[in-house]
């Protein structure tokens, strides 16, 4: 048959670009475990997330004006008068917060899994890398709309790093490019968070991903499939990438995606966690507001930097905070990886280290006082706690015989009964009067009601559904 005039374009490309190479490597040749869990769609979700900042960046940047005196109106006059503005700002504020949810609970698997473990050290540094140059990204554009949140708290944040002796003042006045927080620090913050830290973070999900795929992923057994391969050297526990996993990664994109317009369509703000009220004011330098809360994703660290009484020393637990966080492959001296074969000690140091985190990120929000700080002192021990003395009780705790090959537990999706059993559950009927606005439509009507005792026993169920799936 005459090749046709696209198969001879697309062969002269393919003989000058590797295209077909780079595919088969990194999709269709690519051996993943057959193993992977709800746990593993947050990483393409991360990647998901991304793009949409980008995509909608790009799109608020054609209206929106870097000038102290015009930003907060020019956000405004996308909410109100671009078209489709509003979706567009919302999308990206959403996205901010949606970011930080799925990269909390992307690293959280890799506490459970251990995938930080040898040899995927240097998968967790980038990711770790891509943390902290997130949260500058985050730091950054939440300067830009110029509301009153967004200048006090650069205003407390910069002014941090004059506790640092000798240099501090300097070092604030250097990163402010002033006395006080003013135009000229919302022109740098505009360009590192435009086009200067994006660029950082797609380079690091490059280097992330080829760091991966050059030793594999790892799974929820935590043992590695390149141990028992056939004769062709193919992991016999491993499945193609494609077409496996990016199909599985649809499901996952579509309940994000759902939860995502959720968010944007019914509850933007997210009760002030997501947009806080006090950014709806425009940034004035003589009027201080009341409270000066960081964005809900920074309050653990807000939490811990409070707990000091000490500004110094409060900077160094914050930073240090992040800093454990880097080096958790050496502190961990498990023979095992997973949870699953991990003794009991590992999995009640993570829990209180959880309960920790949230609660840390709780009193963040809240005013400091003297109750608050004292709870706010002991979860910034146990969070310490869990990564200073992992070396001990890693090194202590009987772990659990690995089996050769992978096993075949149910996914935590598999462990959910039928949706629509959990609905007649959570719900019940009960006669009631219908009403639409003033006409009266019926009354005992019966009309599904939540139902707090079958909330209960289903919440009760799922927890220990998720127990098991970690055993
Ligand atoms: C923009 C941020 C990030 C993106 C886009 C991203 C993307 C990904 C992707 C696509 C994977 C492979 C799929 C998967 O295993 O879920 C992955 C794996 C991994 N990521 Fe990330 N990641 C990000 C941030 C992080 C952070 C902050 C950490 C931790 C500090 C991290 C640690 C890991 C580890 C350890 C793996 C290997 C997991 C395994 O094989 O079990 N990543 N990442």
């Amino acid at each position: 048959m005459k090749p046709t005039r696209l198969t001879l374009v697309g062969n002269w490309v393919l003989d000058r670009f590797p295209l077909t190479k780079l595919w088969n490597e990194h999709m269709a040749h690519y051996y993943a475990p057959k193993n992977f869990n709800f746990w593993y769609y947050f990483g393409s979700l991360a990647l998901l997330v991304l793009v949409i900042q980008i995509v909608t960046g790009i799109l608020l940047t054609m209206n929106y004006k870097p000038d102290a005196k015009l930003a907060f109106d020019s956000v405004e006059y996308i909410m109100r008068d671009v078209s489709w503005g509003w979706l567009v700002r919302y999308m990206h504020s959403t996205g901010a917060s949606a970011f930080f949810i799925v990269i909390y609970l992307h690293m959280f698997r890799g506490l459970l899994y251990g995938s930080f473990k040898q040899p995927r050290e240097l998968i967790w540094i980038f990711g770790m890398l891509l943390f902290v140059a997130l949260m500058a990204e985050a730091f950054m554009g939440y300067l830009l709309p110029w509301g009153q949140m967004s200048y006090w708290g650069a205003q407390v944040i910069i002014s941090l790093f004059s506790a640092i002796p000798v240099i501090g003042d300097d070092l604030s006045l250097w990163i402010r490019g002033d006395y006080v927080v003013a135009d000229a620090t919302l022109n740098r913050f505009f360009a590192f968070h435009v086009i200067a830290v994006p660029l950082v973070l797609v380079m690091l999900i490059f280097m992330h991903i080829v760091a991966l795929h050059e030793v594999g992923s790892n799974n929820p057994d935590g043992i590695e499939i390149k141990n028992n391969k056939d004769a062709n050297g193919i992991p016999l526990d491993g499945i193609p990438f494609h077409p496996y996993y990016t199909v599985k990664d649809i499901p996952g994109v579509a309940v994000f995606l759902f939860f995502f317009a959720t968010v944007i369509f019914y509850m933007p703000e997210m009760g002030g966690y997501f947009l806080e009220p006090a950014n709806f004011i425009p940034a004035d330098p003589m009027k201080t507001p009341e409270h000066i809360v960081p964005v809900w994703y920074f309050t653990p660290f807000y939490a811990i930097l409070r707990a000091i009484p000490d500004k110094f020393a409060g900077v160094i637990s914050m930073f240090g905070a992040i800093i454990v966080l880097f080096l958790l492959p050496w502190l961990d001296r498990s023979p095992v990886k997973s949870i699953r074969y991990r003794g009991g000690i590992y999995k009640k140091a993570l829990l209180l280290f959880v309960i920790s985190f949230v609660a840390l990120g709780y009193l963040g929000t809240q005013p400091a006082t003297p109750t608050a700080t004292i709870f706010a002192r002991f979860f910034t021990a146990i969070y310490f706690g869990f990564f200073l003395l992992m070396p001990i009780y890693t090194r202590w705790e009987k772990s659990k015989p690995l089996p050769e090959r992978l096993t075949d537990q149910p996914a935590l999706e598999e462990r959910i009964s039928d949706l629509r059993e959990v609905f007649e559950e959570i719900t019940v009927l009960k006669p009631g009067t219908v009403q639409n606005g003033t006409s009266f439509l019926g009354s005992n009507v019966l009309m599904r009601r939540p139902n707090p005792k079958g909330i209960l026993n289903v919440i009760i169920r799922l927890a220990k559904k998720l127990k098991e799936s970690l055993d």
